[in-house]
This record gives C-alpha cells, sequence and structure tokens, in this order.
C-alpha cells in the first residue's frame, strides 16, 4: 500500500496552495462579504489548468486525474471554500458525466470549451419538490420534431448563473417505473426557454453562485440527449458518486483551514499568564481536529484514487462526504470556541469557516442520504 502522492500530484497541490495563498487570500473575505463570484480567480485557476483537470489531453484538459483534482480542491478551499466547490461542480459534476456518457460529438463539443474556462458547467437535478427524493422530480421533455420540450423549474443549482452549460435531468416517460423514467440532456444558456431566477442569499459560500432556473417550453436539440433514454437516473447517481468526493475535499480543506488558524491562534492568545494552548481543553480539540482530518483525507483520496482506478466507489464517496462534512462542522465549532468572542468577529477567517462548513452537510446528498447509501450496501438482502 503506498500514501505517497506522485510527483506530479505532489507538484499541482504545491501550486494550488501557493496560487490560493497568494490570489485568493488576500481578497477572499471581500468576495464572501459582497457576495460576488470570484471571476478574476476563476479565470486564474483556469490559465493553470485546474477547470480540466480530469478532461484528457486530447480535448484540451491535463488529465492530471481525481486525486490531483481532490487535492486541489482542498488546498483552494482551505482558503476559500466557495472557490472549492465553483471548482468541484464544473469539473465533478459535469466534466465528468460529459466524459463518461457522451458522444464523441458532443465530448469534442464542449469539453475543450470546459477545460480552458471559456464555458463554466452546471448540474441541475434537484427541485423544490424534489431534494433527498431526486427520482421525484416533475420537470418533463416531450419530443417535437428533431428537439426536447422541456417545462419546469430547478432550485439551488450552483453555477447555473454564471455558466455556459449544464447537464438538466427530466422525466421522458410518466408511465416507465421510478429511476427508469428520466432522461438527461446537456443544454447551452442561449437555448430558447432557458431562465435564470433568483440568485440565493445564503448563511456560507457565500462567493459561489448559487441559482434558481425555469424552463418555459425550452427547447434542446436530439444530438444533446446524454446517454440512454429513460437511463438519465442513473447518470445522475453515478455523477453524484464523483461530486461527493468534491465536497468532502471541500470540507477536507475547511477543516486544514480551521486547525491551523487554532494553532496559530492558541500559542498566540495568552490567558491566566500563559498561551491558551498550554490548557488541556484546548490541546484535545487541536488533537481531535488533526486525527479528523488525517481520517478525512485519508478516506477522500481513496474514493478518488479508486474513480482514477475506474472501479465503482458508490459507498467510499458517501462515506468520504459523511466523515469529512461531520469532522468540518466540529472543527470549525470548536475553531470559533478556542477564539472565543473573536472568533463571532469577522476579524478572524473562522467565522466564515463555521459558515461554510455546513453546506458540506446538505447538498450533493445530506448526511442522512449518505448514511442511507453507505446502510443500504451493508443491509441489503
Ligand atoms: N450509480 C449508478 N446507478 C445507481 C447509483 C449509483 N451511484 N445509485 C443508484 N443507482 C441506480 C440503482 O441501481 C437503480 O437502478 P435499478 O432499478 O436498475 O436497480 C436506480 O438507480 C434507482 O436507484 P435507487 O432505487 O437506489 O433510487 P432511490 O430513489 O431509492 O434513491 C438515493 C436513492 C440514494 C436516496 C438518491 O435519491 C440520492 O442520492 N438522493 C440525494 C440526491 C442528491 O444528492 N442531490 C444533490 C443535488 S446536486 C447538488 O447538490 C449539486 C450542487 O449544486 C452543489
Amino acid at each position: 500500500m503506498d500514501f505517497d502522492l506522485t510527483e506530479e500530484q505532489e507538484a499541482i497541490r504545491k501550486t494550488a496552495r501557493e496560487f490560493a495563498e497568494k490570489e485568493i487570500r488576500p481578497v477572499v473575505s471581500e468576495y464572501d462579504q459582497k457576495e460576488e463570484f470570484p471571476w478574476p480567480i476563476v479565470k486564474k485557476l483556469a490559465e493553470l489548468g485546474f477547470l480540466g483537470m480530469i478532461i484528457p489531453e486530447k480535448y484540451g484538459g491535463t488529465d492530471a486525474g481525481n486525486v490531483a483534482l481532490a487535492l486541489t480542491i482542498m488546498e483552494v478551499s482551505r482558503v476559500c471554500a466557495s472557490t472549492g466547490v465553483t471548482l468541484s461542480v464544473h469539473n465533478s459534476l459535469l466534466s465528468n458525466p460529459l466524459l463518461k456518457f457522451g458522444t464523441e460529438e458532443q465530448k469534442k463539443k464542449y469539453l475543450p470549451k470546459l477545460a480552458s474556462g471559456e464555458w463554466i458547467g452546471a448540474y441541475a437535478l434537484t427541485e423544490s419538490t424534489a431534494g433527498s427524493d431526486a427520482a421525484a422530480l416533475k420537470t418533463t421533455a416531450v419530443k417535437k420534431g428533431d428537439r426536447y420540450v422541456l417545462n419546469g423549474s430547478k432550485v439551488w443549482i450552483t453555477n447555473a448563473g454564471v455558466g455556459e452549460v449544464i447537464i438538466t435531468f427530466a422525466v421522458t416517460d410518466k408511465e416507465a417505473r421510478r429511476g427508469h423514467n428520466i432522461t438527461a440532456f446537456i443544454f447551452e444558456k442561449n437555448f430558447k426557454g432557458f431562465n435564470v431566477g433568483t440568485h440565493e442569499k445564503k448563511l456560507g459560500i457565500r462567493a459561489a453562485n448559487t441559482v434558481e432556473l425555469s424552463y418555459d417550453d425550452l427547447e434542446i436539440p436530439e444530438e444533446n440527449l446524454l446517454g440512454e433514454y429513460n437511463e438519465g437516473f442513473k447518470i445522475a447517481m453515478d455523477t453524484l458518486d464523483g461530486g461527493r468526493i468534491g465536497i468532502a475535499s471541500q470540507a477536507c480543506g475547511i477543516l486544514m483551514g480551521c486547525l491551523e488558524e487554532s494553532v496559530k491562534y492558541a500559542k498566540e492568545r495568552k490567558q491566566f499568564g500563559k498561551p491558551i494552548a498550554a490548557f488541556q481543553p484546548i490541546q484535545w480539540m487541536i488533537a481531535e481536529m488533526a486525527m479528523e482530518l488525517d481520517a478525512a483525507k485519508l478516506l477522500t483520496l481513496r474514493a478518488a484514487h479508486l474513480k482514477d482506478l475506474g472501479v465503482r466507489h458508490t459507498i467510499e464517496a458517501s462515506m468520504a462526504k459523511l466523515f469529512s462534512s461531520t469532522a468540518c462542522n466540529k472543527a470549525a465549532n470548536n475553531a470559533v470556541q478556542i477564539f472565543g468572542g473573536y472568533g463571532y468577529t469577522k476579524e478572524y477567517p473562522v467565522e466564515r469557516f463555521y459558515r461554510d462548513a455546513k453546506i458540506t452537510e446538505l447538498y450533493e446528498g445530506t448526511s442522512e442520504i449518505q448514511n442511507i447509501v453507505i446502510s443500504r450496501a451493508f443491509l441489503r438482502d
């Protein structure tokens, strides 16, 4: 068993860290407070090849792989979780299913633009009445001539207000059985009938773009159907297996930030005549953060490694997401505790970590859903 990163993976991790320190840290608080999408940062990430990390070189990507992508999302989220999820959704929820299920024409058309960052990608599954129960979605797609016409709406869609290309899911056969009645489609933002609605005002990841979408007779040419007709739900689930590694990585990044800030502050802050690091309750919190960070990273990188090997990783991705998001929320809570009143102000990054951490237990499947996915694998007859 080899726990070492390859030279290339380590070089990518180092580049991501240097980039996050130099380009993101000085402006992270400003973007968070203004709730503004960090376009200049995303453009620079594109120049470094971070928007095409799992795309083969023949389509313009760097083909760095899923372990390298996970490391990059960790390093970026250690400083800015909003940029972390932007990267994760673009790579894992759009490029990944296009690569796996797309036709050669679809790959040639979309992957080079996604790899270069000319186009940002999004994934639209969730609806107001179909969140955890994703198969209950109500958006419909009806074939008319050489196109499908979609009607319905989607909520909480990351990147869709700034994106050019979106994968979405709609019921194509009301008579077919649940889970086998949904088809996946790719569409572009300028397709007739597509509208971006409310930009959500959020507790955390405030610089990430999160919007409602409406499809009012949205016309999608039939060549933009992704994968098999009526088998889109499996594409949605398979894609989320990869997306959950991205969110686990985001949680690891936030946890890394919490640990580092807590250690620094605990050594500086003096009470009762000595640094608070000398007190056992603080030491225990630091030890727990360090131990759980290690475990979270190991679970996350294992899932990413399996994905690189092309092995099914549904359970491993859910374990990585559940463990990392739980540990990250505990760490963010304890980091604010270590900082005391200062941690409750915007003077220190732990206030933002505390707000950003929560979403990792909610999106791409709540913690309760990850528990279902994991336990089903053991309890199934
Ligand atoms: N890979 C491939 N196929 C899969 C699969 C996977 N990971 N998971 C399920 N399937 C298949 C099943 O095998 C089944 O096929 P068969 O009928 O041929 O056997 C079919 O899909 C239906 O599966 P289930 O019966 O398990 O479906 P279910 O309705 O019971 O749902 C669930 C399972 C795990 C609860 C699922 O609904 C789920 O993951 N819900 C959470 C949804 C979610 O994560 N949403 C996130 C939104 S995206 C987001 O947040 C992105 C963002 O913007 C950041």
